[in-house]
């Protein structure tokens, strides 16, 4: 209140002043106006009468004078004529002078001694007059003075009149300005702040779950922004420090973020943990003029991420976001997170030649779908095996380089695209530790026979000291691939190749998520469904969600035709379910993947046209990418979440959904041909070959009382909390700590 007072002051002040200069200023020049005005009236009429009167000075023709004179009188402001001779005596006056001062004001004599016309204002009975003299010349001599007599005195009264009127229009416009400074006050700054300091107050108080937002260009929306992230680090503090309490009380197995960065500590000591992989964890774009930093939409980003958040230490990895050059130092580095730095990223170039080579080519056209039995046939050119060979040796003498000064150093290399790197790494630091961890499944020998390079592939990988599948399936057929394809001995017992000296130990590590304990997963924001069907324009009362990258080994077009047999079976559910598909692009250079966007939207449209209403759709695909922010409100919303893969590592939307259910309810759909599945016994769990039984799994989730969600839903979070993305990382990391280096 003090402060606006002091506001509506201080403008009160400055408007009196600007209105009392300007007033001052206008008032100067109104006054020299009326002023000149008046002298020129004067001076004319005196000019004119002085032709009629000049002849009868002197004449002595008095009473023709006097009548020429009388007829001055009563004329607007003129209060009247006077003529004297050289004598000073008065010959001549209109009647209403009569009550002047009979003593010849000097000025009319000072007329006629100089021969000259003279003004003056002056006051004459407290009355401000204006006198003008003229003298009368007869034959080359002053025969007397013509005196005219004006009334100035509305000349004062307009200047008061100008005081009078600035003053008024100065309070109207001080009354108004500080009125509407008074509400612009109240609207954008004690208006916000008064709800901002209530919201932090329910967040002390533990009631604060709606994000805090003012509208876009609130002068308070940087402080916002800074107050929310630091509301989000002290939710999570608060949370990490309850999950500790919660720890001491029950078994020690629990993983968080806090205890993996204390083990980490223990078993590097003061080294760096290396991370190597395709795709980066923030990537830079381009959003009109805009630069924005994202986060992929990747399994590997996903589980990985948080690991390094916890640890510290490098990632590298293909700088391929368009505006990524703009951002790193001279080494190609950057320190991420963005709003919160944890460790560093560095970013390897690649040319377009290489990215379609190695990136599109070999990984992803050839071993992605190699390794995925999804139906999709792999397509292996020399020139993208050459590629490959150079991008892996591209990336190793960046690792290399990374490494020099560490002994021991400890590298976990991620995934297919890197297959070459753990041979290349070896030959050069025998000393290093090297984990591959391989994020997709590995088939049976008989499919990966095929590859035209398979033994290099396996060779290379064998450079690793480890090497990680998701479950013991893929353990298995490696194992069974590397017996058929090279010279080597595989050690069943210990699940090892031992090859030229070197073993190679093969293991499980099933890949999870930051659960609980990351910032995503807490409650700041609560949509509820009505208000996703409302943003989405539809009327609808059940929801499902499928979260995938546009890829054909998700199981999509079956998940669509499921949709489409359980609305034909069940037709009570017309009207009343809608499925959203939040699909990312991906790969989107490649044939395959181009034709499967075409094939799910015709699938889309060709569904939603059997079956939409006016204002009801069975199907909604939003096709971009989606930040986890948005993807959230989907999660935590969903009666049930669709995973459907035709063949998924592990697949960690079906965690996530999971992860995001704090009500303990939803129901999660999970194709049997998912890692996942292993873990997640209490999902519904499909073939997704199968469309009869997935439709049916549909009906069964729709249908699900409480009870039986909330059971399902309490023991797959407990299973998550147990196999949290931090056990991954410890028993990773300290697998390969374990192992004996011989060098
Ligand atoms: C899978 C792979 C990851 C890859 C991700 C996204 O999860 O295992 O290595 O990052 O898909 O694919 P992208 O090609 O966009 O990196």
């Amino acid at each position: 209140m003090k402060v606006t007072l002091r506001i509506v002051l201080s403008i009160f002040i400055a408007i009196s002043l600007i209105v009392l200069l300007f007033t001052l200023f206008q008032v100067q020049q109104e006054k020299a106006r009326l002023k000149a005005e008046l002298e020129h009236r004067v001076s004319l009429l005196a000019e004119s009468l002085e032709e009629s009167v000049a002849p009868l000075v002197g004449q002595g023709n008095l009473d023709r004078l006097k009548s020429i004179v009388g007829k001055f009188s009563n004329r607007q402001r003129l209060e009247g004529v006077a003529i004297y001779d050289t004598k000073d005596n008065l010959i001549a006056a209109t009647p209403d002078l009569a009550p002047m001062p009979p003593t010849i004001p000097t000025i009319v004599t000072d007329a006629m001694n100089a021969n000259q016309a003279e003004g003056v204002f002056i006051t004459i009975k407290d009355k401000r007059r204006y006198l003008y003299v003229l003298p009368i010349n007869r034959d080359g001599n002053v025969a007397g003075a013509l005196v005219i007599f004006n009334d100035a005195t509305y000349i004062q009264e307009r200047l008061f009149q100008i005081w009078k009127n600035n003053f008024v229009r100065l309070l109207v416009q001080a009354f108004f300005i500080s009125l509407i400074t008074m509400l612009v006050i109240r609207w954008s700054i004690s208006g916000p702040i008064a709800r901002l300091v209530e919201w932090m107050k329910g967040f002390r108080e533990d009631k604060a779950i709606e994000p805090f937002h003012l509208p876009k260009g609130n002068i308070f929306e940087p402080l916002t922004k800074e107050i929310t992230h630091m509301v989000r680090s002290i939710m999570v503090a608060r949370s990490a420090a309850e999950e500790e309490a919660r720890l001491r009380h029950t078994a020690d197995s629990l993983w968080t973020a806090k205890r993996l960065t204390e083990h980490i500590r223990s078993l590097l000591k003061d080294k760096n943990l290396f991370v190597v992989s395709n795709r980066e964890p923030y990537m830079h774009v381009r959003s009109g003029d805009q630069m924005e930093c994202i986060i992929p939409a990747s399994g590997l980003v996903t589980a990985v991420e948080p690991v390094l958040e916890a640890c510290g230490g490098l990632w590298i990895a293909h700088g391929s976001g368009e505006a990524d050059k703009e951002v790193v130092d001279q080494q190609d580095k950057i320190r991420v997170p963005p709003e919160e730095p944890l460790y560093t990223l560095k970013r390897v170039w690649l040319t377009t030649e290489e990215e379609e080579g190695y990136y599109f080519g070999f990984s992803n056209e050839g071993l992605w779908p190699l390794c995925h039995i999804a139906h999709t046939r792999p397509i292996f050119r020399r020139v993208d095996w050459n590629h490959y060979q150079t991008v892996n040796e591209k990336f190793a003498r960046a690792v290399l380089e990374e490494i020099y000064a560490t002994d021991e150093p400890l590298v976990l290399v991620q995934d297919y695209h890197f297959a070459l790197l753990p041979r290349l790494i070896k030959e050069e630091r025998p000393d290093a530790r090297i984990a591959l961890f391989w994020h997709i499944p590995w088939p049976n020998p008989e499919s990966f026979g095929i590859c035209p390079w398979q033994r290099e592939i396996l060779d290379g990988m064998l450079g690793a000291d480890l090497i990680g599948f998701h479950i013991q399936l893929h353990c298995n057929n490696f194992l069974d691939t590397v017996d058929k394809a090279l010279e080597s001995r595989i050690d069943w017992e210990h699940f090892a190749v031992k090859r030229k000296d070197h073993t190679t130990y093969v293991k499980p590590f099933p890949i999870s998520i930051a659960y609980p304990g990351d910032s995503n997963n807490l409650n700041l924001t609560r949509i509820k469904k009505g208000d996703i069907f409302k943003q989405l324009g539809i009327k609808s009362r059940l929801l499902g969600v499928g979260v995938d990258r546009l890829d054909y080994t998700k199981g999509i077009l079956e998940r669509l035709r499921a949709i489409e047999r359980f609305l034909d079976k069940y037709p009570d559910y017309k009207g009343k379910f809608t499925f959203v598909e939040l699909g990312a692009p991906s790969r989107t250079l490649i044939k395959r993947y181009q034709e499967l966007v075409k094939e799910i939207e015709a699938e889309v449209e060709r569904i939603n046209a059997r079956f939409q209403t006016g204002d009801w759709k069975p199907i909604i695909l939003l096709k971009r990418h989606h930040s986890h922010k948005e993807i959230k409100p989907f999660y935590e919303s969903a009666d049930v979440c669709l995973v459907t893969s035709l063949h998924d590592g592990m697949n960690l939307v079906a965690k996530e959904y999971v992860a995001a259910r704090e009500d303990e309810q939803g129901v999660l759909i999970l194709s049997r041909f998912t890692g996942a599945s292993r873990e997640l016994r209490d999902a519904l769990i499909v073939n997704p070959y199968n469309i009869e039984q997935m439709a049916d799994a549909l009906r069964t989730a729709l249908e699900m009382d409480e009870e039986e969600q909330r059971a399902r839903m309490q023991k797959m979070r407990e299973s998550l909390r147990s196999n949290n993305i931090y056990r991954w990382a410890a028993n990773l990391i300290e697998e390969l700590t374990k192992i004996r280096i011989e060098y």
